[in-house]
């Protein structure tokens, strides 16, 4: 996601100190950049689309002066990618700057008020109407920190926020809920920051703001208040002994752990994704006469689960098909009345890109699916839906998936509005909101549990993952994570399926990972578990809490927290899939963020 850094310096080098500090924040990917400082009772505000260095070198960040400042690196999520949308954004007097990383839920209807009440907008981005609020806050006699404090208070989703005003030049007011911010305690001054690493160089001395804090943050010290009373609150600062590589992952070991455990905010993310796309999407899915989803490797079993979705939600009937054999299958079927939803976490995978061409050529509508706005994908589409994942830096897809799969449910709950009894999706709704609470769940509960069947596991030379009905697509892409970033030749099937070949590969000892949730495929499942079982084949289960039947059956089990709705299942039950991939990798000294022969974005065919 996006990443936001403030300095309060006790000399006036603001420019040159959040330039650096940018850069420390590149790795976390964006695609514009931008700072604002006061010097001589001016707001100056450097910020375009590309590089830092680039828009150091066309805008001079670097050179920038004034003691008070912030600065930003976007990664596009409401508006493309462009020198408007680019942060820091100002109110309409020039007088107030603010950098924001989160998504604004209520934006939409927070920016159609305050145009009446006559504020101009300049970008597209959700972001803006907090410096027009804050001015809006001022304009009515507030002061600066009383008028951060009630935006704070109106606006829905999450946000780590810093602001600077002319009114009072000597602070920057930050605000957070949900998206991280730490203040640094230094010598030179006093910082905010999205992460660690950006303040390694000043500090070690941080500390982690919580959800509601509102820190003001000069060039002499810190006070934290709670932006929902008003009452000053006491926070611990804490030490920081990471090293700067450490540092970038959040003290995980590796990107891919860090992504994996960042699943609950992504999801959270998708669920605060604008209505309008997927209903636009969803109008466009019912009136065409053919539905392809078409997408690679990670992305492709990500449709396969829509396709499930859709069925069962809603009746409409799909074709789930990988990109680079969409032409060869389908190009006569194509036409006008067909429609192809082609999902790409890069939105640049080239496989992926071809087929919409070809099918844009014949006059099909197209819906993208992706996290990168203002990728080729967005560019295409007639309609395109983010799903704010923030950028993925582990080679292995992982957060992104769960996030797409979770896309894919919220279109076909979208789409099944219109046909099957409303109570269904009304309780699914429901179920789906606590769906973050259930990952941090699973990833909490199931670790170490994992950790301990890879290492007994990770001498064998292959795995097969089997599942029925709606967890076929997680089945297949546990064993995508597992042979990519361990090398191992791993199979996977619907369950139902591996007795027409796969059976005989089965030997003593050759381990077979079953998703066997309490739904209704869990009758079928112990059926196959037990025609391998009989044929000497170790059984690690993922079963549902408390199912003792299949503890008994199973040679390992993984305990996973229980859901009503069996489309709930993928995203939980990928999770220790994912850290089993992870851990067997580590244990047979692969880089995990690095496998061998792989890009993290495919761009040619
Ligand atoms: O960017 P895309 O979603 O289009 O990428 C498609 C695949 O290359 C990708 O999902 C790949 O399979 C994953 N990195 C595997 O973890």
């Amino acid at each position: 996601m996006c990443g936001i850094f403030g300095c309060a310096l006790l000399g006036d080098n603001s420019g040159e100190v959040l330039y650096a500090s940018l850069k420390r924040l590149e790795y976390r990917g964006y695609d514009s950049a931008g700072q604002a400082t006061i010097n001589s009772g001016r707001i100056l505000v450097a910020k375009d689309v590309g590089r830092i260095d680039e828009v150091d070198s066309s805008h001079g960040m670097s050179r920038m002066r004034g003691r008070i400042g912030i600065g930003h690196t976007r990664w596009a999520t409401h508006g493309a990618p462009s020198r408007e949308n680019a942060h820091p954004h100002l109110d309409c007097s020039g007088r107030i700057a603010i950098v924001h990383n989160g998504i604004i839920e209520n934006f939409m209807e927070l920016r159609e008020l305050l145009q009446k009440r006559g504020h101009a907008f300049k970008s597209r981005t959700d972001s803006e109407v907090i410096s027009h609020l804050i001015e809006d806050f001022m304009r009515r006699g507030e002061g600066f920190v009383g008028a951060v404090r009630l935006t704070a208070e109106i606006l829905r989703g999450s946000f780590a926020s810093a602001a600077i005003c002319l009114d009072e030049p000597d602070k920057i007011v930050c605000i957070r809920r949900e998206s991280p911010l730490i203040v640094g305690i230094g010598e030179i001054g006093n910082f905010c920051s999205s992460d660690i690493p950006a303040l390694l160089p000043y500090t070690n001395k941080v500390i982690p703001l919580e959800d509601g804090d509102l820190a003001i943050v000069d060039p002499k010290g810190v006070r934290i208040l709670d932006w929902r009373t008003g009452s000053a609150v006491e926070r611990e600062v804490v030490e920081i002994s990471w090293s700067p590589e450490i540092a970038m992952k959040s003290g995980f070991a590796h990107f891919m752990l860090k992504e994996i455990y960042e699943q609950p905010m992504a999801i959270r993310n998708v669920l605060r994704g604008q209505r309008i796309y997927y209903e636009l999407a969803a109008s466009m899915l019912r009136r065409a006469s053919k539905v392809f989803l078409v997408a690679c490797g990670t992305s492709h079993h990500a449709c396969i689960f829509g396709s499930y979705a859709m069925a069962n939600l809603s009746g409409l009937a799909s074709y789930p098909v990988i990109a680079s054999e969409f032409e060869a299958q389908y190009k006569n079927l194509i036409d006008e009345d067909a429609l192809v939803l082609a999902v790409s976490q890069s939105g640049e995978t080239a496989d992926t890109l071809n087929a919409v061409r070809a099918a844009k050529a014949k006059g099909a509508s197209v819906i993208g699916i992706t996290n990168t706005m203002g990728s080729s994908l967005t560019r295409l589409s007639d309609v395109y839906i983010g799903q704010n994942s923030g950028p993925e830096i582990g080679v292995a897809a992982t957060k992104t998936f769960t996030a797409q799969v979770v896309v894919l449910l919220k279109l076909a709950m979208e789409l099944a509005k219109s046909g099957s009894p409303r109570s269904g999706i009304d309780s699914l709704a429901e179920e789906l909101a606590a769906l973050p609470s259930k990952m941090e769940e699973a990833i909490r509960t199931s670790e170490e549990k994992v950790k301990h069947i890879a290492m007994k596991y990770s001498a064998k030379g292959s795995f097969c993952f089997l599942a029925r009905g709606v967890n076929v697509p997680t089945a297949l892409e546990g064993r995508l994570k597992l042979l990519e970033l361990s090398y191992l030749p791993a199979l996977a099937y619907p369950a139902g399926e591996s007795k027409h070949g796969f059976i005989a590969v089965v030997e003593d000892g050759y381990p077979v990972i079953f998703l066997a949730p309490r739904d209704s495929t869990r009758e079928r499942i112990i059926g196959n578990m037990m025609e391998m079982k009989a044929r000497g084949a170790s059984i690690i289960a993922l079963i549902e809490r408390g199912d003792e039947e299949l503890k008994e059956l199973a040679d390992d089990f993984i305990e996973m927290p229980p859901c009503a709705n069996e489309l709930l299942y993928p995203p939980i039950y990928a999770v220790p899939l994912q850290l089993f991939a992870y851990y067997t990798s580590t244990l047979k000294g692969y880089d995990p963020d690095m496998p061998r022969n792989l890009a993290k974005s495919v761009t040619v065919v």
